[in-house]
This record gives C-alpha cells, sequence and structure tokens, in this order.
C-alpha cells in the first residue's frame, strides 16, 4: 500500500487537526436521537433485513451521491443522516496504526500487539488463532467506540509464502495450504463473529487475491508483475486459504491484488472475482481493490485504454470497492459513455452497504448496541497481554538442542553474555502492519529478568542488523563471550531486511553477522545458544553444523512481550512447541531459481526443483514442520481403514475401463468420511505441548504433491500422560488432488498416511 502512502499521511493530518488527538465519539449514521426524522428511513429500521434497507438507502441516492460510496474515503450524505466512513483499518496481529481509519490517542495510546502472523501460525493452534481474532476484535470495537477505530479491517493476510525471500512472507501463515486455510477462517471467525447470526463484530478481509507473493525483487515490482500461474497451482495452492476464508470463515471481505495473473490485472478479470469469488464461493461482503490498484493497472500496467475502461472493467468485474480515488473520479464518466451501467455501481455500494448493516454501522449510537460498553479499559487488558506472551511462547521454534543443552539453569551461570545486533529491540519485535504496543519486554530485559543471579554482558556487536563493517565490535563481542558461562546470540532481520517492497536477494544472514557468530562461538568459554529474530528463513547451515553452537531457536518476530517469551523458553519456563511454518532452503535455492518462477511443480528436465515441502525434494537447512521439544513424545495409530470403496453409480465409464483418478463433482463423493484415531504419549518428564501433523502421499497421478498436510491437532500433555486425537477425514475434500485443468479429482490406489514415523496404507478403490 505504498503509493497511498502520503494520501493515508494527509488523511492523518487532518484527522488530528479535525478532531484533535483525542476524540470521543463513535462514527455512525440514523443517529434517530438527534434527528428524529431519519426513523422514517426504512434504511435506518433495524427491524427489517439487510437486503431490504440496502435497498431503499441506495433507491434514495443520487448517482452523483453513489459515486462518494466507490471508494474508501466514503462520501457523507447529510440530509441521510450519513457521515463520511473511512474503509481502510488493519489489524493483521494487533489494532495497528496503518489505514487512515484507526489512529491512537491519549485516550487509548496503545494496543494489545501479538507476534508477527508468521510466528502464531509457527504454533498450529487453531483455538489460539480465534483466541487472538477475539481479542483484536475486542480492542478494535473498543477503540471504535471511543472514534479512534473503523470497523473495517483488511486483515489477514493470507497469500502462501512461496518464496522464502518475499519481503511480506512474515504476515502470511507460511507455505502450506491447509494451514493457511485454517489460519485464516479462524484468525476471521475471531475477528467477526458476534452474538447475533449476520451481525459483525468487525468486518476482516482476506487479501491478496491471487498467486500475489513478489513485492519488488531485483526491480521487478509488484505493481507490473506478471505472475504466471497454471490453473492446477492455482487450485490446489494459491487460491484455498482465500477460499477457507469465505466458505468456512464467512469472511465479509477479499481484496484483490496488484499483480496480474496470466496476463490479467486480478482487479479486472472478470473469472477470478465475480466468477470465483462471488459466483463459486458465495461471497457475503465487498471485494476491495489493493490501494490504488485500479490506477495502477490503467497508469503503470496500461491494460485499458482510457480510465472510464479502467473504472468499467473492474467494477464489472465485480470490485466493489477501490481504495484509492479512481473509481470516485471516473465511473460517472464511464456511464456517461457507456462503457458501465448504474446497475453495476448498485451492485457495487449495495455490497458495501449491506456490510455496514451487518457492523450496525446504520443501527444509531452503537453504544447502546452490542459491544456499546466496550471502551478504553478493554484494550491493553491483562488478559490480552497475557494471551500474547502465550502465543510468541507457543510459537518459537527449538531447532537444535545438542546434548539437552537447554533449558539454562540461572543458578549455573555466574556470567550471561547477550550478543547480537537484535538483543535489545523494540518495535523490530512487532514487524510489520503494526500498532503502538501496550509495553515492550525486549530480549535483554526478559533474560535479565530471569537471570537475576546472573552478570550480565550485553554487546550489540553491530550498530544494526545490517551489521556493516563500519562499527562492527567484534572484539567486544568474543570478550564478553571468553568471559560468560552461557553466550546468548540474538541476530537476525528486521524491516530494513525484509517489507513491503522489499524482498530479499539471497538466504544469508545480513553483513557481518556470519562473522559475528562463528568468531564469537570460537571465543565461547561456555554454551553457545543461537537465537535468530526474523519473519522469513535464513540459510544457518553453518551453526546447525557447528558442534560449538548448542542450539538454535528461530523466534519470529514475538511481538510485545517477545523478549519474555524467549526468556521463559531458554530457562525452561515454558517448554517450547512451534513448528517451522516454512521450508529453510540453502543459499543454492536462490541462486538457482528466480522468484518470479511462480511454478510449484518441479520440472526435471531443467532441474527447477519445485517448491515448499509438497515437491520441493532437494536439500533443505530445516524443513517445514521441525520443531523440537524438552520432552518426547510417541504416536501409536488406533484406528484407521484400510480401504475405502466409493460405490459407483451402473453404468459409470470407471467401472470398466479401469480410471487411475475420478471427478469429485459427481454424486458418489457425497458423505464418504473416515475417522483416523490416535493415541499419543509423552515419554519424557516434561509437561509440553505437541503437535500431531498428519500427511498422506497420493498415487503419483496427475503430478501430485510428495506429500500433503492432511489435517493437525495441538495437545497439551503432562509427562507420562497419553492423549487422544481424532482426525475426521471428508475423502473428496481432504485427499482430492488438483488435476492440470485445476479439477478436483481422487487418485485410486494406494495413498499412505503419515504421522510422525509412523505409516499406514489405505487403498481408495471402486
Ligand atoms: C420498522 O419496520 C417494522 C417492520 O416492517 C415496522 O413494523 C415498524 O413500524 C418500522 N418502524 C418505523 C419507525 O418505521
Ligand atoms: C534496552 O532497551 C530499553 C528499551 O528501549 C532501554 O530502556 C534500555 O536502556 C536498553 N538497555 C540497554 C542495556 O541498552
Ligand atoms: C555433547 O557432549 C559430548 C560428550 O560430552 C561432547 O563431546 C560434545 O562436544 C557435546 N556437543 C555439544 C554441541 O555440546
Amino acid at each position: 500500500m505504498e503509493k497511498a502512502v502520503l494520501y493515508s499521511l494527509l488523511g492523518l493530518l487532518c484527522l488530528v487537526c479535525l478532531r484533535g488527538v483525542s476524540s470521543q465519539n463513535p462514527n455512525f449514521a440514523c443517529d434517530v436521537e438527534g434527528n428524529p426524522t431519519l426513523a422514517s428511513f426504512d434504511f435506518c429500521n433495524r427491524t427489517l433485513d439487510v437486503g431490504s434497507r440496502v435497498k431503499d438507502l441506495v433507491g434514495r441516492l443520487t448517482l452523483q451521491e453513489k459515486m462518494g460510496f466507490l471508494v474508501n474515503k466514503a462520501g457523507a450524505v447529510g440530509r441521510l443522516g450519513i457521515p463520511s466512513y473511512e474503509w481502510w483499518s488493519e489489524a493483521l496481529h494487533g489494532v495497528s496504526y496503518v489505514g487512515p481509519g484507526t489512529h491512537f490517542s491519549s485516550l487509548v495510546p496503545g494496543a494489545t500487539s501479538f507476534p508477527q502472523v508468521i510466528l502464531t501460525a509457527a504454533s498450529f493452534n487453531t483455538a489460539l488463532f480465534t483466541a487472538i481474532g477475539k481479542a483484536v476484535s475486542t480492542e478494535a470495537r473498543a477503540m471504535y467506540n471511543v472514534g479512534l477505530a473503523g470497523l473495517t479491517f483488511w486483515s489477514p493476510n493470507v497469500n502462501i509464502f512461496r518464496d522464502p525471500r518475499w519481503g511480506r512472507g512474515q504476515e502470511t501463515p507460511g507455505e502450506d495450504p491447509l494451514l493457511s486455510s485454517k489460519y485464516g477462517a479462524s484468525y476471521v471467525s475471531g475477528l467477526q463473529e458476534a452474538d447475533e447470526p449476520g451481525k459483525l463484530k468487525v468486518a476482516a478481509c482476506c487479501k491478496h487475491y491471487t498467486a500475489y507473493d513478489v513485492d519488488n525483487w531485483k526491480g521487478i515490482q509488484r505493481y507490473t508483475f506478471n505472475a504466471v500461474v497454471s490453473k492446477q497451482d492455482l487450485e490446489d495452492t494459491f487460491n484455498p486459504p482465500f477460499k477457507s476464508c469465505v466458505v468456512d470463515g464467512n469472511v465479509a471481505s477479499v481484496m484483490c491484488s496488484y499483480n496480474q495473473v496470466n496476463g490479467k490485472p486480478t482487479c479486472a478479470d472478470p473469472d477470478l472475482l465475480a466468477g470465483t469469488i462471488r459466483g463459486d464461493w458465495n461471497l457475503n461482503g465487498y471485494i476491495v481493490s489493493d490501494c490504488d490498484s485500479v490506477e495502477v493497472l490503467y497508469n503503470d500496467q496500461h491494460y485499458t485504454k482510457t480510465p472510464e475502461e479502467a473504472a468499467a472493467i473492474t467494477i464489472k468485474s465485480g470490485l466493489d470497492l477501490d481504495c484509492g480515488t479512481f473509481l470516485g473520479q471516473h465511473s460517472l464518466a464511464a456511464i456517461q459513455a457507456g462503457k458501465l451501467s448504474e446497475v453495476d455501481v448498485d451492485r457495487a455500494i449495495s455490497n458495501n452497504f449491506a456490510t455496514q448493516m451487518r457492523l450496525g454501522f446504520f443501527d444509531g449510537n452503537p453504544r447502546q448496541l452490542a459491544f456499546g460498553k466496550l471502551g478504553p479499559s478493554d484494550v491493553c487488558t491483562k488478559a490480552n497481554q497475557d494471551l500474547a506472551l502465550e502465543a510468541a511462547r507457543q510459537g518459537i521454534v527449538l531447532l537444535k538442542n545438542s546434548n539437552d543443552s537447554l533449558p539454562l539453569h540461572p543458578s549455573n551461570i555466574a556470567t550471561l553474555a547477550v550478543i547480537g545486533p537484535n538483543i535489545n529491540v523494540t518495535k523490530t519485535m512487532l514487524g510489520n502492519y503494526e500498532g503502538t504496543p501496550c509495553k515492550y519486554t525486549t530480549p535483554l530485559q526478559g533474560l535479565t529478568a530471569t537471570s537475576s543471579n546472573s552478570k550480565i554482558l550485553a554487546v550489540p556487536g553491530c550498530t544494526d542488523v545490517a551489521c556493516s563493517a563500519n562499527g562492527f565490535q567484534l572484539d567486544a563481542a568474543k570478550q564478553a563471550a571468553a568471559k560468560a558461562d552461557v553466550t546468548v546470540l540474538i541476530v537476525g532481520a528486521d524491516q530494513s531486511v525484509e517489507r513491503e517492497g522489499v524482498d530479499r536477494t539471497d538466504l544469508n544472514l545480513p553483513g557481518q553477522q556470519n562473522v559475528l557468530v562463528q568468531e564469537v562461538t570460537k571465543a565461547a568459554k561456555g554454551l553457545v545458544v543461537l537465537v535468530i529474530m526474523s519473519g522469513g528463513p535464513f540459510d544457518v547451515s553453518f551453526a546447525k553444523d557447528d558442534d560449538r553452537v548448542s542450539a538454535i531457536l528461530w523466534v519470529g518476530y514475538p511481538g510485545e512481550a517477545g523478549g519474555a517469551a524467549i526468556a521463559d523458553i531458554l530457562y525452561g519456563k515454558y517448554n517450547p512447541s512451534g513448528r517451522l511454518p516454512v521450508t529453510w532452503y540453502p543459499q543454492s535455492f536462490v541462486d538457482k531459481v528466480p522468484m518470479t518462477d511462480m511454478r510449484m511443480r518441479p520440472d526435471p528436465s531443467t532441474g527447477y526443483p519445485g517448491r515448499t515441502y509438497r515437491f520441493y525434494t532437494g536439500d533443505v537447512v530445516y524443513a517445514f514442520g521441525d520443531g523440537l521439544s524438552y520432552t518426547d513424545f510417541n504416536h501409536e495409530l488406533i484406528q484407521a481403514p484400510q480401504v475405502v470403496s466409493v460405490s459407483l453409480e451402473e453404468g459409470h465409464a470407471c467401472l470398466d475401463q479401469g480410471c487411475t483418478s475420478l471427478d469429485v463433482a459427481e454424486s458418489w463423493c457425497r458423505k464418504l468420511l473416515f475417522d483416523v484415531h490416535l493415541k499419543v504419549e509423552n515419554i519424557g518428564s516434561r509437561a509440553g505441548g505437541h503437535t500431531v501433523f498428519m500427511y498422506y502421499t497420493p498415487p503419483n497421478v496427475h503430478n501430485a504433491p510428495r506429500k500433503h498436510l492432511l489435517g493437525f491437532e495441538k495437545l497439551h500433555l503432562q509427562p507420562k500422560a497419553t492423549g487422544k486425537v481424532v482426525f475426521g477425514v471428508d475423502v473428496c475434500k481432504d485427499m482430492s488432488l488438483a488435476d492440470e485443468a485445476g479439477n478436483r479429482k481422487l487418485a485410486l490406489g494406494s495413498h499412505v498416511l503419515h504421522v510422525g514415523n509412523l505409516k499406514h496404507s489405505l487403498v481408495i478403490g471402486v
């Protein structure tokens, strides 16, 4: 949303100048108490259904007025009691100040800042995803009630983290379609769910549809990038999270992206918008453009000859709202030129109004309605801040722990060295799309609080994460390590290395950080622990393979409580249970594979290795799903079918011909279900969380994934305790594959289910 930064700054200044920094009153329409004549309008009548109210409202607007409702800074219509409304707010991992609809003030100076999404995703805990969504929407409503926030939040980002270099990978739930789908649906439910069916607490938005994951790689910009995507990859990799947002999460909005997919800008593609989102998935809500993406497809992509054509093609394709000003400026002329009809505009604004109706925006004073009691004291509550800490602890991934070096015992540590550019960072811990947090606990503060009897030697070693030769304090760092019983190195990235608009070009730690880690390790007297704070993965094979590095942790961008979570894990107050949501490739992967090659599947004829654990078979530094615990778990298969029989109608072609796969659109597919029952035992001596992953490997047809996550379930077990996990499998939904044309098929033959080291064969036959 960079193009709109200036615009948003202007908006912010203006809000500040007009409303003062601590607003008190919520923004709403149909203020019947203040203006009793409004009570006669059906659109203000709460007892009527949303459809009738929207129809009434649209019928009262002039064509000119309608134009004002096609843009994020929606127009006011005084005679109808409708104030201006700012659609653009953000709440990716906490209420954010990015987006002009929300700001902090002396009344609400900060909001709970949860870990950046990639770390929360590493918890593999769907209940946690929902709990965070609930806490965030409570804080958002509380801020709305005092005029500091909107009701429409353009979060979450559910694009697949396809390439490790992507600067926005940090915002996403990772590379796996199932995890991303579950994250999207769970977080959206947490944000949106209200007491009454059909109503919304706040409106979420799943973005950026679709196949968007190049920002700026070697000068190739998202604004003009054409993602060449096969129908198969679209169906089984890029679209599933969006489908799940709409179908399972009932999300109120989807945002189309800047990039083109196969030569068409996504916001101007009727198959993607009206066809798939609105038609196939049945979106109940609005489709919004990325900020200025309609202008971008005209000005930068030259996709249409005139601005009127750009307005016409996007609205006719199914776009309802423009983040930007373009549709407000050019839609009327498009109608006058006969390129667009008023009916299309009515459809667009009706979708927008319907969303606002479900939010209660047209129900009069929100303080008298559901959520009306929420206010500043509901923001940054102890419960929400504890949840931010819990989320960070559950996400942090222990990647190496030689000789059970961790957890540390504070009584054995007379001197602790804490070294590296990220040892005492604050804002870095939040990642992007952040808000002002309630408070910070930095890593150094967390470690200091826990190691009160140790002498602490803190040496950043580098001026910042760029860690240039300039200001490199290698000697001071080595001296500290040489004196310490334990050395904790905290390195990695921040937004200067990976962010919106900035993709990486390599996977090595930035600047001199490798040298810092290697030299400090050599100089260290005691145990060395490496902590990597980052969104995307790094090639740290040098440390993985170095016997003198005892432990490695990845801590994502852990949010406001990150330092406390890191200390809790290092000292064993919390047993780590996070698992990597992305593959950690070696540097050679990015030397070989252009970021712009969208293909998921390998191409042996050219040596193209494919992407993600589902297709890539080359060397990894760490694999998707990797993550250790301070205890051990054992799995036992209790029940799973060996055969699943499909009963086809008499005369079905596959009965005589012997097909390799069946079309799942057919009627035999309904209610083909089975359960897998597993027993899990904590065989170690510490309590801990554990995620059970069930993968399957299908027969080798249709270029199928080598394995694919079928389900995951997180449980917490006391030492020696056992737990039971049941995966309910809907064969046609969960085990079907996309064929080359993007149609769903069920492969016939032998499938293998995997859980840990267990393997179970299952034959699907007719
Ligand atoms: C609101 O609609 C209901 C149902 O049609 C109707 O009975 C009621 O009179 C309406 N209220 C007002 C203020 O018009
Ligand atoms: C660590 O950061 C905190 C918060 O910015 C600051 O108050 C403190 O002085 C820093 N500590 C050191 C040793 O630099
Ligand atoms: C693990 O312990 C063995 C035996 O005490 C020792 O030789 C080895 O260096 C240790 N490795 C690490 C990484 O601490």
